[in-house]
Formats: structure tokens, C-alpha cells, sequence
């Protein structure tokens, strides 16, 4: 009877080669395994902002804004309850800053698409630090050419 412990290592290379195959295909997986997990991440966390806010329709909304009555819709609506003009509160971002802020925030979108989209659809992105409150019903409660004057209104120098 031979005993596998003292045989000569040479005839053992079958063994050798299944495992390094089995090793080899295991690292294959795994490099697949990641890249496909890393590429469905980035997918998801892939603003799709671009396809939820027309950038022509908001330009075409801000272009016929009026600040003056963005001013007052801010007002009858009850945003400044939260947005307090010039005042940093813990409860939302201050308006003075959204014109400096809205062109990065949730990139590719512009400055305005990005602020139609926090009247219309908040939870698309909320701003780092502070809780999703925004009331969720701008878009029933707004017209399109309210949005407009807001927007014109939040990107004029009045709002700073
Ligand atoms: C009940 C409080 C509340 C009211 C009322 C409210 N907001 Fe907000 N808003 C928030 C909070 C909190 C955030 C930050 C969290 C987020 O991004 O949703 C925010 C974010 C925003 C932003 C993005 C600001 C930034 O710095 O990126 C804009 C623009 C905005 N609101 C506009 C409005 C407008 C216009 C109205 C009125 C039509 C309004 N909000 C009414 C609470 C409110």
C-alpha cells in the first residue's frame, strides 16, 4: 500500500495544477466580482437628475421669471417659514448662499434646474446636514411660471 504522505512530489503536480486553477478562477471572480459591483454603485449613485428636470423648460421658465414676484411667492408660500433671508438656521439652508451653491450641488444640473428640481421633487437630493423636510407638494401647489419667478428671484442679487 502506498502512503500519498511519502510519495514523491512529482506525482503530485495534478493536484498542484487543479488547485492553482481553482485559485486562478476564484481571483478572476473576484476582479469581476468587484468591477461589476463598483460599476453598479456608480450607476446608481448617477445623478438621474439629468433626466428628471428638462434644462430647456427650466431655462425657458427662468427667462420669462419675474424676481420681484419671485420675492413675493416666497413669502405667500411660506418658504422663508424655513429659509429665513440672511439668517443660517439648523433648519434649512439659507437663500443667500443657494445662487453660490446651485451650480454644483447635483451636478450636471445647472443652477436653476437644480433649485426647479428642490421646489418639485426635494428628495432627489438633499443637502448635506440637514433632514429632508421640504414640503413635497410644491409641484401641485406652484405653477411652472411661479417656479420661474423663484428661480429668477433665488439667482438675483436681491436674494443675497
Ligand atoms: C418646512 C421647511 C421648508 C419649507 C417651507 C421650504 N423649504 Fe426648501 N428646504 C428645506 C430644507 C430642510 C432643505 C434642505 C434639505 C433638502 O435638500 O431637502 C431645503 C432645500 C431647499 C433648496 C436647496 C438649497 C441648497 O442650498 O441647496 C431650495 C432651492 C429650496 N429649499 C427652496 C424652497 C422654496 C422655493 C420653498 C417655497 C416654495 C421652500 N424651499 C420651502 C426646508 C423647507
Amino acid at each position: 500500500m502506498s502512503n500519498p504522505a511519502v510519495r514523491p512530489a512529482g506525482s503530485r503536480w495534478p493536484v498542484f495544477v487543479v488547485l492553482g486553477l481553482f485559485v486562478l478562477v476564484t481571483v478572476v471572480f473576484l476582479i469581476e466580482f468587484t468591477i461589476s459591483t463598483r460599476d453598479e454603485i456608480a450607476a446608481r449613485s448617477q445623478p438621474t437628475a439629468q433626466a428628471s428636470v428638462d434644462e430647456n423648460a427650466v431655462a425657458a421658465l427662468l427667462s420669462a421669471g419675474n424676481p420681484d414676484s419671485g420675492a413675493a411667492l416666497v413669502e405667500k408660500y411660506g418658504c422663508i417659514a424655513c429659509h429665513r433671508i440672511g439668517v443660517r438656521s439648523h433648519i434649512a439652508p439659507a437663500f443667500t448662499e443657494v445662487a453660490s451653491v446651485a451650480p454644483t450641488r447635483h451636478p450636471p444640473l445647472s443652477a436653476a434646474a437644480y433649485i426647479y428640481e428642490s421646489v418639485t421633487n426635494p428628495l432627489a437630493f438633499v443637502v448635506e446636514g440637514f433632514n429632508p423636510a421640504m414640503p413635497q407638494n410644491f409641484k401641485e401647489r406652484l405653477t411652472p411660471a411661479e417656479i420661474g419667478d423663484i428661480i429668477a428671484f433665488l439667482l438675483s442679487p436681491d436674494a443675497n
